[in-house]
This record gives structure tokens, sequence and C-alpha cells, in this order.
């Protein structure tokens, strides 16, 4: 039998969600891969097989599907230390960083993220790459709408020697794409490897107009990586 790409993120959510506890404090993720973690979370609450759970949303849409399925929620403020988060990711290199935002939640997923003392990543196997930016898709980098075309001309010109590209986000009626938190998307395109994450992190945060970028390096405890041939877990 063959699995379906959207079985196989299925497969790696559930299995996130053995490690889910009662009484913990639980970051939701967002995504395709995340809303079966956070299904599977209601569907336990429900069966009284886990209790006292308290969820922090990272997208309005997660806090939708949350509040549908009955999880209560909480913020950060309120919560500032979270036992475990489950989400998906855009892209996954072997030394387990990852790229996210291509929901447009990245912000959000970082905050609750950083704060969590465990972060399972859930993938199914097309999200492995060599390197940052590997997949050739975007990596996205959130910013303030207000000049946001300068801000994304200084993003390209950090990363010329990549080939980088840097273009707006739009919606699907060609207007920017705006974020939960009111501001825009600059996608990164990159033909090649970035060198060192950690110094191309800080030079993105130093642009004024630069609110946070895609890369979360050095955050994931454990990678769970549903494929044909099975599961894998990868623990940092
Ligand atoms: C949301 O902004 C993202 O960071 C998602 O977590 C990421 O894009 C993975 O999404 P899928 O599970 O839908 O691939």
């Amino acid at each position: 039998v063959v699995l379906t790409q959207d079985e196989l993120k299925r497969i790696a959510a559930y299995k996130a969600v053995e490690f889910v506890e009662s009484g913990m404090v639980l970051g939701l993720g967002t995504g395709s891969t995340a809303k079966h973690a956070v299904d599977r979370i209601g569907e336990l609450l429900r069966q009284g097989k886990l209790s006292n759970i308290v969820g922090i949303p990272t997208s309005k849409k997660t806090e939708e599907q949350a509040l549908s399925l009955g999880i209560p929620l909480a913020d950060l403020d309120s919560h500032p230390t979270i036992d475990l988060a489950i989400d998906g990711a855009d892209e996954v290199d072997p030394h387990l960083n990852l790229v996210k935002g291509r929901g447009g939640s990245l912000l959000r997923e970082k905050m609750v993220e950083g704060a969590c003392k465990k972060f399972i990543v859930i993938v199914d196997e097309s999200k492995l790459v060599k390197y940052v930016g590997g997949s050739g898709l975007a990596m996205p980098v959130e910013v303030v709408p207000i000049w946001w075309a300068t801000t994304a001309r200084k993003l390209q010109s950090l990363f010329e020697e990549s080939g980088c590209v840097a273009k707006l986000r739009k919606d699907s009626k060609g207007e920017p794409f705006v974020t939960d938190n009111g501001n825009y998307v600059i996608d990164l395109y990159l033909k090649k490897e970035i060198g060192d994450l950690q110094v191309a992190s800080d030079a993105m945060l130093r642009i004024t107009g630069v609110v946070e970028h895609g890369m979360f390096l050095d955050m994931a405890t454990t990678v769970i990586v549903a494929g044909e041939l099975g599961i894998t877990i990868k623990h940092k």
C-alpha cells in the first residue's frame, strides 16, 4: 500500500501525541501536519484518556480548531513555560534545524516553541533536506508592512552570494499576504547554501523592519519523520 502524504503526516502527528500527558501545558502548532495532532489531542480529551490539558495556539487558525474541539486554551503571558510543543516544519536539516512559516505563522510559533521544555517536530519524509534552503522553496521572513520593499532589498543583498531572490508573499487575490500579527512576509528563494546559519540569523534580525525569520535553529528536541518504510525518531 502506498500511503498519501497526508496519511504520513497523520502518522507522525499521532506518534507525537503519544508523548502528551495529562496536566501538560501544550504548544499547539499550525499547518496541515500539526492539524492532525490537534485533532488527536481533542479526541483523547473527549474520550477521557487525557485531562487537564492547556493549549497555547500558534495561530488564529489553530485557535479556532482547538476551540471547536473543546481544548482549553490559554496564552503565553499566563503560561510562560510550556511542557511540550508539537508542530510541523517546511524543512528539517541533518542537525534538526528547521525552516518554518510557509503557512505564515512563524512569529507565534517561534515565541511558543522557544518557551517549551520539549519541542517535537512532525514531518513526512519529503521535508528532509541536506541544508536549510535545500528544498528550493521559500524561506519566509516576517516584516513590518511599512517600506517592505526596502527591507526586501536588504534581505536579498544579504544573501546575494547564494543567488537570493526576495519576493513579497501575496494572497489568493493578489494582495499582500497579512500575518496574524498584521505584518507582511518576504519569501527568500536561495540557489545555494547560506553558510553559517547563526550568522545569517543574526544578520537578518539586525535589519530594521525584520520582525522574525523562519529558520528555527537548535530548537527542535525531537523530530518524528513518517515515511513509506515507517517512523524514524531523531533526538537532539
Ligand atoms: C506554519 O507557518 C508553518 O510553520 C508550518 O508549521 C509549516 O509550514 C508546516 O506546514 P505543513 O504541515 O502544512 O506542511
